[in-house]
């Protein structure tokens, strides 16, 4: 009926707990400036200010998007397909309210957005929804390739596009394009898949506890 519909909430997904937020929003603002002053970086600035001139200060370039986290399944209040079959399942209400270690293992930026890409363990996957259509391009990414917390937006850029942003560079991957390799950082390292797509592959994957939850707004 309609109060079960109500019932749904935006979205589901892991919440990192309040006193690592910080440290991650930090982690990636220091990339972000690090970034900025890569001469390979500014070689391709206009990929990000569509003039090759200007400058670009990446850190106000993005906004950050409330509290962080990673999106398991967008249900819209239920209006979005899937979202009742995934809030009925089992592992969905077992883990309901549960702590998680999510697994951190790369930052990526593109002129669109910035996030980090969560690597998920085989108990983490149970909760990824089984519908799952990885949507960029290749189909025959593995199920969870889209699992990312988004870190921030450029302006008028809605979150939904950084798990977009993700699965283009995968798709690149996936088909067998190596990327540009800029150089070893301080975090791991860096490579450039053109058209403003820069990976930065993590050495040592940042781990930050988070609980399975819901959203209202
Ligand atoms: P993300 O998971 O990349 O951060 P909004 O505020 O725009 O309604 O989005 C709420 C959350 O749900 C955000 O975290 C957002 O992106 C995610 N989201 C929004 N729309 C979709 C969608 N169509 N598919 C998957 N996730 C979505």
């Amino acid at each position: 009926g309609p109060l079960e519909e109500i019932s749904l909430p935006l979205f589901f997904g892991w919440f990192l707990l309040s006193s690592v937020q910080d440290k991650v929003r930090c982690t990636s603002m220091d990339f972000l400036k690090t970034l900025d002053t890569l001469e390979a970086f500014k070689k391709h600035l206009s990929d990000f200010t569509g003039k090759a001139e200007k400058e670009v200060d990446l850190e106000q370039y993005f906004q950050a998007k409330g509290t962080l986290h990673c999106t398991t399944k967008f249900c819209d209040y239920g209006k979005a397909p899937g979202a009742k079959e995934y809030a009925q399942n089992t592992a969905v209400k077992d883990y309901y309210g549960s702590a998680f270690e999510l697994s951190l293992s790369a930052l990526f930026v593109t002129p669109r957005t910035v996030g980090a890409r969560v690597s998920l363990t085989e108990e983490q996957l149970l909760l990824w929804p089984a519908d799952a259509i990885e949507e960029a391009g290749s189909a025959s990414l593995p199920l969870g390739s889209r699992a990312h917390i988004t870190l921030g937006c450029a302006e008028n850029v809605e979150p939904v596009q950084t798990g977009l942003d993700l699965l283009e560079i995968l798709t690149l991957q996936q088909d067998g394009q190596q990327g540009e390799p800029i150089e070893e950082m301080e975090l791991g390292s860096l490579t450039y898949y053109g058209e403003g797509r820069w990976l930065l592959t993590l050495r040592e994957p940042i781990c930050t506890p988070a609980r399975f939850s819901s959203f209202y707004g």
